[in-house]
């Protein structure tokens, strides 16, 4: 393990003690970056990785985000190359067997630990070269998923800070985009038996998800800079990017048929 260089791009990641998280980090480490990895443990999986610096951030309090920022920052000149909103929380049971407390978390941590996020780091991606937000969203986004009713309007509010910011920021240069896996084998989905989850299975692992995370904000430092980067931005460049066949099946297949197909799709299914 070699240190990052003094040169070398920064990404602050959320919920990255375990899972997708995790495996992010260790991919942007492996590609040279300056890594934050930030969760409400610190991540013990980085003790002694020079290249990755742990800190303890609860992404529904903005005075954490502030500091979370501040302390990694002050190594990078205040510069943020790549945020990643990836921290989130999934409750997978009939709408009705879930609380008040259960949907107000999901809220919190998915819906505005995103917005924070968003709000805390923009003057550190204003100061990049080539920045680039990937929020974590889902295929959950395309479709309302029975018995996912909270997280899937959630990650229908990820998908709509998405779209908007990246209409907001994209003249001013800053990249927001989202990933769109459909299961992934992490402890998310340990407590989790929907019909959806049965059946569709559990297709993806966290590297793979980790792999496109990684390659949007490669994409972006490829293509930024100078008109022909700016007209390749406008181009080529995607905001939603779905992860592995299914999710890329659901997701092309949503664009281009009726919505009535769409939902009895989805209700063939998640029930
Ligand atoms: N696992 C899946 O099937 C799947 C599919 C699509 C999208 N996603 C999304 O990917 C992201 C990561 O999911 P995962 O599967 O790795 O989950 P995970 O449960 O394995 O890990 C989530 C991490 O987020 C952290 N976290 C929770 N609340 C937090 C808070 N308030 N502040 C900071 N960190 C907090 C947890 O401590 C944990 O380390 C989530 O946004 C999730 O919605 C997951």
């Amino acid at each position: 393990m070699t240190a990052a260089g003094p040169d070398a791009p920064t990404v602050l990641i959320t919920g990255a003690g375990r899972g997708i998280g995790e495996a992010t980090a260790r991919r942007f480490a492996d590609a040279g970056y300056l890594v934050g990895a930030y969760d409400l443990e610190p991540c013990a999986w980085a003790a002694g990785d020079d290249r990755v610096v742990t800190g303890s951030l609860d992404v529904t309090e903005p005075a954490a985000w502030e500091s979370a920022l501040t302390d990694f920052t002050v190594r990078t000149g205040g510069i943020l190359d790549v945020l990643v909103n990836n921290a989130g929380l999934l409750y997978g049971t009939p709408f009705m067997d879930a609380s008040y407390a259960k949907d107000s978390a999901l809220v919190d941590v998915n819906v505005k630990g995103v917005l924070y996020g968003c709000r805390a780091a923009f003057p550190f991606l204003e100061k990049a070269s080539a920045p680039t937000v990937v929020n974590l969203c889902s295929s959950s986004a395309i479709y309302g998923q029975a018995e996912m009713a909270t997280y899937s309007a959630t990650k229908f509010a990820v998908r709509g800070i998405t779209e908007a910011l990246d209409l907001e920021w994209g003249p001013l240069g800053i990249r927001v985009c989202s990933v769109w896996p459909l299961y992934v084998s992490t402890e998310m989905l340990e407590s989790v038996n929907t019909a959806g989850m049965r059946n569709m299975g559990v297709n993806l692992t966290e590297g793979e998800v980790a792999d496109e995370v990684l390659d949007l904000a490669e994409q972006t430092r490829r293509t930024s800079g100078g008109v022909l980067g700016r007209i390749r931005a406008m181009l080529g460049r995607e905001v939603h990017r779905p992860v592995g066949k299914q999710a890329t099946a659901m997701y092309l297949s949503s664009q281009v048929a009726p919505s009535r197909l769409v939902r009895l799709s989805n209700k063939r299914l998640t029930s």
